[in-house]
């Protein structure tokens, strides 16, 4: 996928030292909205395993690690994956994203969740995107607001987040028929 400001694709697994760089980077801006990371997050070799085991996963279609870069390549501005593929009569899947901390406030991950949901419905044929946020993640639940995301429920203690089980809000958006 292509944007007016970035590309959109999976990573090589010789493109291990953009994605360490980025989570590095990041570290300290990304944890209190991830779950509890191992150290291998945080080495070239890990980092090297979890593309690969993503170009596996979109191959079978049980999910699509993508990475937001800069039109260059050279620069990861941040991820978004298309997770828990359920085919058949769900045709649905999770969306869950981040962004770099300078990157953020720009309109960027905007950008590219526009065109991921429009690659959802679109070549991979989903009918329906969820995407959850934790209440105090305003920022996220703006951003989904904004994509067209419409608020279908409230789950108690839904997901280990940096450790703890974090109350979330349900949202999705469901293709348009026609
Ligand atoms: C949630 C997150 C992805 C939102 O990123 P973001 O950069 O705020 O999102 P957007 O791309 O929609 O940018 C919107 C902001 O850019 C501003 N902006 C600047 N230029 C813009 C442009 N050309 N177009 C649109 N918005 C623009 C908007 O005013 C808005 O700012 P505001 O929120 O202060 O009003 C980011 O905060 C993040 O990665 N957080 C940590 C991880 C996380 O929470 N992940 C989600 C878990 S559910």
């Amino acid at each position: 996928m292509r944007t007016s400001r970035t590309i959109i694709r999976l990573l090589e697994p010789d493109e291990a030292p953009i994605l360490l760089r980025y989570r590095m980077e990041n570290r300290a801006h990304l944890e209190p909205w991830e779950p509890l990371r191992q150290a291998s997050h945080y080495t070239l070799e890990g980092c090297r395993q979890v593309i690969e085991a993503g170009i596996e996963a979109a191959r079978s279609d049980r999910g699509y690690p993508f990475v937001i870069l800069t039109p260059d390549s050279g620069d990861m501005i941040g991820s978004f994956t298309l997770a828990n593929v359920v085919r058949g009569v769900f045709q649905a899947c999770h969306l869950g994203y981040g962004i770099a901390s300078r990157h953020e406030g720009q309109g960027l991950m905007f950008e590219a969740l526009d065109a991921a949901v429009r690659y959802a419905f679109g070549p991979l044929d989903f009918h329906r995107v969820m995407a959850n946020y934790m209440p105090r993640n305003e920022r996220s639940g703006r951003l989904l607001e904004r994509l067209g995301f419409e608020r279908e429920g409230y789950a108690k203690r839904y997901l280990k987040i940096d450790g703890l089980w974090e109350d979330h809000v349900l949202t999705a958006k469901v293709r348009a028929e026609g």
